[in-house]
């Protein structure tokens, strides 16, 4: 039986509403559906943010890297201009804002661990530590009054990075984000003690994907932005996918298709 969501929005909600920000989980919310990738990096006095480029510029005006500021200045940073003007007022949040959003929603999440280059094992700790401390409170006494949400999911392309996450709290499961599975897949996912492979589907060929589900792993693709892609890679085996598309969809796409 597999234990995740079938259609994830990616980075929030994907093409939808400014990516990795609150109106973004709002967006997956109008929708009806209620899974959502984001990437997480600290800031320069290492607290974890919710933002996918290590440079300022794209999504946030400034210069420089993320590193180079605290998360107080990164938080007053606008990072929905960009997307619209209607959205000037969203902020970059931190995670544990995006965090308690999601679980106050029941949202679940797929948290990217995504590190400024240089700080992959220091992230991968901190992030983990955080997200088990967040978790504990939801779960105290007197605090958390919904339903619990399922443990989220860590993914990464850093391998120190999600190693480090293990060492931390080995009990949140793991994925290995690929762009194409390496001849040393099964050794990788064996160090990380991963359950799930990410992959772009782009050179993904279907005898993959029946080597990685013998194998007893699960496999989600990114980034699905069409339904006959989509049906193609169910009929392959894949087991989810992440879009940017969530409208294309319907939440029950998956089940029906
Ligand atoms: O997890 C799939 C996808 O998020 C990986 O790529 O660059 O969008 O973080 P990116
Ligand atoms: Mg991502």
């Amino acid at each position: 039986m597999w234990p995740y969501p079938r259609l994830v929005a990616h980075r929030g909600c994907g093409t939808l509403a400014p990516e990795n920000t609150i109106a973004a989980l709002r967006c997956v919310l109008e929708h009806g559906f209620r899974a959502a990738e984001f990437d997480v990096m600290l800031s320069g006095d290492g607290i974890p943010v919710v933002l996918h480029d290590p440079e300022l510029g794209r999504t946030v005006k400034g210069k420089g890297r993320t590193s180079d500021y605290s998360a107080r200045q990164l938080t007053a940073m606008d990072a929905g201009s960009w997307f619209g003007k209607e959205f000037s007022g969203e902020r970059v949040p931190d995670y544990e804002q995006f965090f308690r959003f999601c679980a106050e929603h029941a949202i679940w999440m797929n948290v990217e661990i995504k590190p400024v280059p240089g700080f992959e094992e220091q992230t991968g700790r901190v992030v983990a530590q955080c997200t088990k401390h967040f978790l504990d409170e939801l779960r105290g006494p007197g605090i958390w009054h919904g339903d619990v949400a399922a443990l989220p999911l860590f993914s990464s392309f850093s391998v120190e990075a999600l190693m480090a996450a293990k060492l931390a709290v080995p009990e949140i499961p793991r994925a290995l984000l690929l762009r194409a599975i390496p001849e040393n897949w099964q050794e990788m996912l064996r160090q990380l003690d991963a359950v799930a492979i990410d992959v772009s589907y782009r050179q993904l060929r279907p005898e993959q994907v029946q080597a990685v589900k013998l194998a007893g792993y699960g496999l989600f693709c990114y980034t699905v932005n069409d339904i006959a892609l989509a049906k193609k890679l169910k009929t392959w085996g894949v087991d989810a996918i992440y879009t940017d598309r969530i409208d294309l969809f319907g939440p029950d796409f998956w089940e029906l298709a």
